[in-house]
């Protein structure tokens, strides 16, 4: 099993051993709260969000994490204050701009999953490119869910098997959990299995709700701007002791 060591700062005793998540989820809440308690505007922080998504990264793909999907817009937050939404949009814009150089050193590609045709023009610019530049990247997948919604993303699927259906390509007894999965946004990035939510909301909200069927949950207090490298740790230290039986015994049960 893996020993790491991430430098001075971040280092974590030699001898704990801990399973790492091959696909983790983490829904980026808590921006508004932590902006809050700063007697800040809002916008202060969604930015200390969004640089905190590049620590993230960075310390996911050093513990070996291969795809890390953040949920960063919903198809529910279009519901909140025009400047809020204006906000959000710029910024994302502004975080490619800025940090795509540093994910480049750390190996890390770069996709996008939710209705993004439904997205102004600048912003589908943005994705097309990031992800053009980004492919031939190795150490991690960052998966940015942008104007995401897991219901959306499976009426998505709906939508895709039944033009499948009615152009004679399959046959409706055919249709199986698999031809749903496969007909999902990023059919081949694994379900996750683990989930993160900081700022102590105990729901998904919309996120990944196919994929989620059997991840690992894990909700923290501490607000996402502030969720760093002893947070994420933790989390990894909770899913190593986690029992995942899919339905089935335990491995001593079974026996
Ligand atoms: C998450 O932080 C960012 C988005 C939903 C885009 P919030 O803005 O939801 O922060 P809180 O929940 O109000 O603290
Ligand atoms: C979930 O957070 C969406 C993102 C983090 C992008 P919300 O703040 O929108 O979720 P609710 O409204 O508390 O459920
Ligand atoms: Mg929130």
């Amino acid at each position: 099993m893996a020993i790491l060591g991430f430098g001075k700062k971040n280092t974590i005793n030699e001898d704990e051993q801990l399973k790492i998540p091959v696909s983790l989820g983490v829904i980026m809440d808590g921006n508004g709260r932590w902006a809050k308690k700063r007697m800040l505007p809002r916008s202060a922080g969604h930015r200390a969000g969004a640089e905190n998504l590049k620590e993230l990264c960075r310390n996911c793909g050093n513990y070996g994490v291969k795809y890390l999907t953040v949920y960063a817009f919903s198809t529910e937050n279009w519901s909140r204050p025009t400047d809020e939404v204006n906000t959000l949009m710029d910024l994302f814009v502004e975080f490619w701009e800025k940090y795509d150089p540093e994910l480049e050193q750390e190996g890390i590609r770069v996709r996008f999953t939710g209705d993004i045709d439904a997205l102004p023009d600048r912003i589908k610019e943005v994705c097309k490119k990031g992800e053009e530049r980004s492919k031939h990247r190795q150490k991690m997948q960052l998966i940015v869910a942008f104007n995401y919604g897991g219901r959306r993303e499976i009426v998505h699927s709906c939508q895709n098997i039944a033009r499948l259906v009615k152009e004679g390509k399959l046959n409706v007894e055919d249709i199986s959990e698999e031809t749903i999965s496969d007909n999902l946004y990023l059919p081949d990035v694994p379900d996750p299995d683990l989930i993160i939510r900081p700022s102590g909301e105990q729901r998904l909200s919309n996120f990944l709700l196919w994929e989620s069927a059997y991840s690992e949950l894990w909700v923290s207090d501490c607000l996402w701007p502030d969720f760093g490298f002893d947070e994420l740790t933790e989390a990894f230290r909770a899913y190593t002791n986690r029992d995942r039986r899919f339905g089935g015994l335990s491995k001593e049960d079974n026996k």
